[in-house]
């Protein structure tokens, strides 16, 4: 019997989901439901918290000039086109400020976080709905919502469809809106993934001045708990940006674990070594399962079983009692619920998903 409790808002919360579905606890749960790094956090970093506790006692530098200075030789921008944040929420958070009480229009199905920031600053909302299966774009049905809009929300690659817009649709869509006065932020959480080099639209900053692009250092480097994000726009918006920013917004720990970071190119190159392995494997399997599945650039699949299958829900709550807790699709518009998003995660973990898809499919 399904309870009434409401679905979770976000991945990771496996009491909410039990409770949801009127189930007692199960132990263990390997979570496919978040979308962060198997492989992190980076050895090192336990160390380097200890060596940064000394600087609690005292207050952030509240510009942040070392960690933003990284970001930028990391970026190959202007120290002064960078914003760091208490992770990409805070961004997405500052970003919809910008235009408070202004018009935005959201490209979806997506991340969650925009319509509620934009609903807290106060800004009506347009969704501009993606079809699935190929969740693709064409910028010419954006003219109609652009010519009301202040800003536009769309991620790039997208949570939870996996896919990642082409750069020469990003330009288009870019030029439509600066010739309308719209601001495009483009939330790139799990651009690191994309092990293509090349797709992220930080040099298109120099040529848009109405780009706003957000970053996220928890996906990457399995990290949610300590909260680190940041932003980059021209250094006019970012002063916009920043005026609405609490002072000292990001932790001490978390600043000073910038620079290390973005130094680890080994880790980054670890990751995507089993992203060229894992996502294929994984991708096949759910496939000869007869799941429909999107095809991903990132560490997560969006999949949904064919017609005369079991729902989403029914999906999502015989993986539960198989001890596997995956994502559910109902807070993101146009998925309703349908469809399920379950992580890339190791070897082991991976053959125990499909060993379940397998037994369910068999049922
Ligand atoms: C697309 C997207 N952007 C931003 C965030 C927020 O990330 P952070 O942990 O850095 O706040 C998430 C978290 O799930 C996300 O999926």
């Amino acid at each position: 019997m399904t309870s009434h409790s409401a679905w979770p808002s976000h991945g990771g919360q496996a009491s909410a989901l039990l409770e949801r579905f009127g189930l007692p606890a199960i132990q263990p749960l390997v979570d496919f439901s978040t979308n962060l790094n198997p492989l992190g956090p980076p050895d090192w970093l336990g160390d380097a918290i200890a060596g940064a506790m000394v600087g609690l006692a005292r207050y952030p530098d509240p510009s942040y000039t070392e960690p933003r200075e990284a970001i930028a030789r990391h970026e190959g921008v202007d120290p002064n086109q960078v914003l760091l944040t208490n992770g990409g929420a805070e961004a997405i958070f500052l970003a919809a400020g910008l235009h408070a009480r202004g018009q935005a229009v959201i490209v979806e199905p997506s991340f969650s976080e925009y319509a509620r920031a934009c609903a807290a600053h106060g800004l009506q909302i347009t969704s501009l709905p993606l079809a699935a299966p190929a969740f693709d774009l064409d910028p010419d049905r954006l003219a109609s919502p652009l010519r009301q809009a202040d800003v536009l929300f769309l991620c790039r690659p997208n949570n939870p469809t996996g896919t990642l817009l082409p750069w020469h649709t990003m330009e288009r869509l870019l030029d439509s809106a600066r010739q309308q006065g719209v601001t495009v932020v483009v939330d790139e959480a799990f651009i690191d993934f994309v092990d293509e080099p090349g797709e992220a639209l930080t040099p298109l900053l120099a040529r848009f001045d109405n780009l706003i692009l957000l970053r996220s250092l928890t996906k990457l480097y399995t990290l949610p708990g300590l909260r680190l994000g940041y932003l980059l726009a021209g250094a006019q918006t970012i002063r916009r940006l920043q005026a609405g920013q609490p002072p000292w917004s990001v932790n001490h720990l978390s600043a000073a674990l910038v620079a290390p970071l973005l130094a680890d190119s080994d880790f980054l190159d670890c990751t995507h070594a089993w992203l060229r392995e894992e996502r294929p494997r994984l991708q096949s399997g759910l496939l000869s399962l007869g799941l429909e599945v999107v095809p991903s650039r990132v560490n997560f699949f969006l999949v949904r079983q064919g017609s005369g299958s079991p729902t989403g829900d029914a999906l999502l709550r015989r993986l539960l009692q198989a001890g596997i807790l995956a994502r559910h699709t109902h807070n993101f518009p146009g998925l309703d619920g349908g469809w399920v998003r379950l992580a890339l995660r190791g070897r082991a973990d991976n053959d125990r998903l499909l060993a379940a898809l397998t037994a369910e499919a068999a049922r």
